[in-house]
């Protein structure tokens, strides 16, 4: 569901109770809910599915999986048990192309050092899969979206462009070099960046997916009570992105990002519109954004690459301002 739906349909329910042990829970819109169940251990726990982004059932599988993951890892945590979430047309569809998805599923909990414990399945016409995925970490040392202060540093850790390039995959032919870094960046998952982060010390973090750059930046903004500049140029961006966005591949989920984001960010004139496309861009699977102090960025930066996480790049600061508020230059 788009940003503008969901922050409507919050709004109807009740406000919850407080509850001591619940150090992460609706309220600041962060990637998973975080519940203390000692002094040295705190449960998160987060859910995500969705329908095929790209046909081929293994990929699909894999890029689900890594998408649900990498809520733990935007949390700091360690995942550590995960559970199917299928809808699947059984009449209509080869059982074999879901036991493709499970396979490339399984593939990538195993590469988390998870343990695949069970699922549900239901018979819809419209396949979906996804993993609910329990994760463990220190109770002190949870990384929020709220944590950002003034004078930090942006990093982000996965190029842009996965949204247009798999909403061009669906409706035409793209290159095939084009198409194989997108499911590439997809299927990446976030465990070496959640190691830096842990490794370096941050203030907050939060992972790009459905709410594009823009959108996840400006829930962090929020939650941190600060607002941000974003250099777009050093935004790293995948090969072939910028020209199927100018083509106008752009999907719903992107449009009204964009114009849920309006009263939020301000583009200077030289960021053109391709670029601005690619900033509220819907993705799957993207990369962590993570607000961390001047001091430490370099630092940062050097555990991601020791670490294979090569298209890292800081990409703004966080600044005084009106909470939320975005500025692109
Ligand atoms: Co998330
Ligand atoms: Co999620
Ligand atoms: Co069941």
């Amino acid at each position: 569901m788009g940003p503008e739906d969901l922050a409507h349909v919050l709004r109807l329910l009740p406000p919850a109770a407080p509850e001591p042990n619940l150090l992460v829970g609706t309220e600041s819109f962060d990637d998973a809910g975080v519940y203390r169940i000692s002094d040295d251990l705190a449960l998160v726990q987060t859910v995500d599915f969705f329908t095929p982004v790209v046909d081929d059932p293994y990929a699909f599988g894999q890029i689900a999986a890594a998408n649900a993951l990498s809520d733990v890892y935007a949390m700091g945590a360690r995942p550590l048990t995960a559970l199917n979430l299928v809808a699947f047309p059984v009449d209509t569809l080869e059982k074999e192309v879901l036991a493709q998805i499970l396979k490339g599923g399984l593939s990538k909990v195993q590469e988390a050092n998870a343990v695949l414990v069970g699922g549900h399945t239901v018979d819809d016409p419209e396949p979906k899969y996804g993993l609910a995925v329990t994760g463990v970490v220190h109770p002190d040392r949870v990384i929020t979206n709220a944590g950002a202060r003034p004078g930090d540093r942006l990093v982000l850790t996965k190029p842009l462009g996965i949204g247009v390039i798999t909403t061009a995959m669906k409706r035409t032919e793209v290159p095939r070099e084009v198409a194989r870094s997108a499911v590439e960046a997809m299927t990446a998952l976030n465990a070496a960046a959640a190691e830096a982060m842990q490794e370096v010390g941050v203030h907050a973090c939060t992972d790009v997916t459905g709410f594009g750059l823009l959108g996840h930046l400006h829930e962090m903004a929020l939650a941190s009570r600060v607002a941000a500049r974003i250099d777009a140029s050093a935004v790293p961006l995948l090969p072939g992105a910028r020209e199927l966005a100018e083509a106008g591949y752009v999907c719903g989920g992107s449009r009204a990002n964009r114009r849920y984001l309006a009263p939020f960010v301000r583009f200077a004139h030289g960021v053109d519109e391709p670029l601005r496309v690619l900033l509220c861009d819907a993705i799957t699977s993207g990369g962590l954004l993570i607000s961390v102090s001047p001091e430490k960025a370099p630092a940062l930066l050097g555990e991601l690459q020791a670490r294979g996480t090569l298209a890292a790049r800081e990409i703004g600061v966080v600044v005084e301002g009106v909470a939320g508020e975005i500025e692109v230059a």
